[in-house]
This record gives structure tokens, sequence and C-alpha cells, in this order.
């Protein structure tokens, strides 16, 4: 039988996700004086379907720009396909123009990438999809979006079998509703800080609509950024009566000590995967990229 042509790339930033992936070749990166990245891909791709692993955090700028550079230079060699991981894809926040004149950046990246020659993207919990596993498109590219709400929920379960599963916003509900008799908080936010160069929207009410006395409880989201929504969550439902409340979420950013702070605020276990390196990780995006390859 002939063999497949597959050969896996590999960044610095996503060593870890390599080891599972025996034989894949690390691309080569330096920088200019004056901070440019210098980019090679030290292998034949021609004719190969090529797999990039790649992490865009920290750093998402510089990692993004990297990015654009190895889907171009693997490009150039006319490789049969190329798929790249990047399992935490930046700026699928603004995924829509809510004032006139904003950048829609979402569309702007896959856009790109699209432009440069990328076949697939694959990615977990991506913040526009908001619908869990499966395949989409955006700015023309072709989108496979894996989740780790199941692996999140078997890690914790064990920790509050019965525990009442919710996410804290409507958003997240894909997530929640994994788990039997799921629930969504009702979060609404403020506006933009007028004249703040930050962009950030504080919370205005964050609110569970349901029953959590004497319960335990496990908040599900796709990502702890700043941590303010999950870390109010955990105040709003112990304050409710929850008797525990463990919290699970894809993307462990957690900005600002975020994670201290949820356990300040009487977080149980803070569970997420390593897209993003921390001391909270529990869940390997490698295995859920193994188990859909
Ligand atoms: C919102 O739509 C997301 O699902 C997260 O809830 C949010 O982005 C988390 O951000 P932060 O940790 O800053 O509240």
């Amino acid at each position: 039988m002939r063999k497949m042509a597959r050969l896996a790339l590999f960044t610095d930033t996503a060593q870890g996700i390599a080891a599972g992936f025996p034989g894949a070749v690390a691309i080569e990166a330096r920088k200019f004086p004056d901070g440019e990245i210098y980019l090679r891909i030290p292998e034949d791709c021609k004719g190969k379907d090529v797999l990039v692993l790649h992490r865009c955090y920290p750093e998402i700028n510089e990692n993004l720009i990297k990015l654009f550079q190895i889907t171009a230079a693997v490009k150039a060699q006319s490789p049969k396909s190329l798929r790249i991981f990047v399992p935490y894809l930046p700026y699928a926040r603004m995924d829509k123009m809510v004032k006139e004149g904003e950048a829609i950046s979402a569309d702007i990246v896959c856009g790109i990438l699209k432009s440069l020659g990328c076949t697939e993207l694959i990615t977990v919990d991506c913040h526009f999809i908001k619908e869990g596993a499966g395949t989409f498109e955006r700015a023309g590219l072709k989108i496979k979006n894996l989740t780790a709400a199941d692996a999140l929920l078997a890690h914790l379960k064990p920790k509050a079998p019965g525990a009442v599963v919710a996410s804290p916003d409507a958003g997240a509900s894909y997530m929640s509703s994994r788990a039997e008799g799921g629930q969504s908080m009702k979060k609404v936010r403020a506006d933009y800080d007028a004249g703040s160069s930050s962009a950030y929207r504080k919370i205005e009410k964050l609110e569970a609509g349901f029953d959590v006395k004497g319960k335990d409880v496990i908040i599900i989201d796709d990502m702890v950024s700043t941590g303010s929504t999950m870390i109010k969550a955990v105040r709003v439902l112990k304050e409710a009566g929850a008797k525990s409340v463990h919290c699970a979420t894809t993307h462990g950013l957690f900005l600002n000590d975020a994670l201290a702070k949820l356990k300040a605020a009487g977080a149980g276990e803070v569970a997420c995967t390593d897209s993003i390196q921390s001391t909270a990780a529990k869940i390997s995006v490698a295995k859920l990229l193994s188990g859909a390859l």
C-alpha cells in the first residue's frame, strides 16, 4: 500500500501539542533586530497533506503574523492540502458590526487565511461559532470547530455528580446544554466606557433565573478573559445559596490574576483546556484534535 504523504509542522508555541504527532517538524522562526519575524518551512510540502500546529496566544498579534507567514510559505510549495490547527483563535470576538465603522476582525482574520491558501482551519470552541462541534464557513474559510464541553464536564462531574450545569450567558448555552437540564444565566453588558482607550464593556447585570439553593453548580463558558463574567457568576450563585460552584472554560486566559480572584470568590475547581497554557489546564487540545482527524 502506498504511504500517505502527510506532514505535521509545528511552531514554538505548539511544542506540547506536537508531542502527540510523532515525526512533526519544527518550523524555523527567528527575529530580525527590528522585531520582524523571519520564518522558514524546513521541509518539502509539495503534494503533501500538511497540518500546521500553532498557538496564537500569548502575543496574539505577533503569532497571527507568524500564522500568515506560515500559511503563505507552505502554500508556495504547492501542498495537496493545508490544514491549520489554532486552538484559541484570536480576533474571534468582533464578529459583527454594532456601531457603524467598526472592523469585523473575525472576517479579516478568516479572509486572510483563506486568501493565503489555508484549506481548513481547525479550532476549538470558536467564539463566533457558538454552536459546538461542526464544520462552518466564515469569509470563505472552511472551519472545523471542535468543542471541549463534553471533556470539561466529564472532568468536573465526579466532583459534583448531580450538579446543575449552567452557562453564564446565552452565548455559551450550547456548552451547558450538553448536560441534561443545562441552564443559562442572563447577562447584560454596558457600552464601552466613553473616553477610555480600553475596549471593555462592564457587566451591568448577571442573574441566574433558576434555583440553585443547596445545589452543586458547574458554570461552563467558552473563555475566561478578565474573569469578570465567571467571578460575578460564582458570586451570584453563591449568594443564591449554591452549595458549591465549579468552573469550566475552554480558553483560560485568566487576565489580571483572574484565577486567584475566582478562588477568592468561592469557586471550587477551575478547569480549562491547554489551548492556552495555564495551571488550570486539565484537558488536552491535542487529544481533541487527534480524535477529530
Ligand atoms: C462572552 O460572550 C464570552 O462567552 C465570555 O463570557 C466572555 O468573553 C468572558 O470575558 P471576561 O472573562 O472578560 O468576562
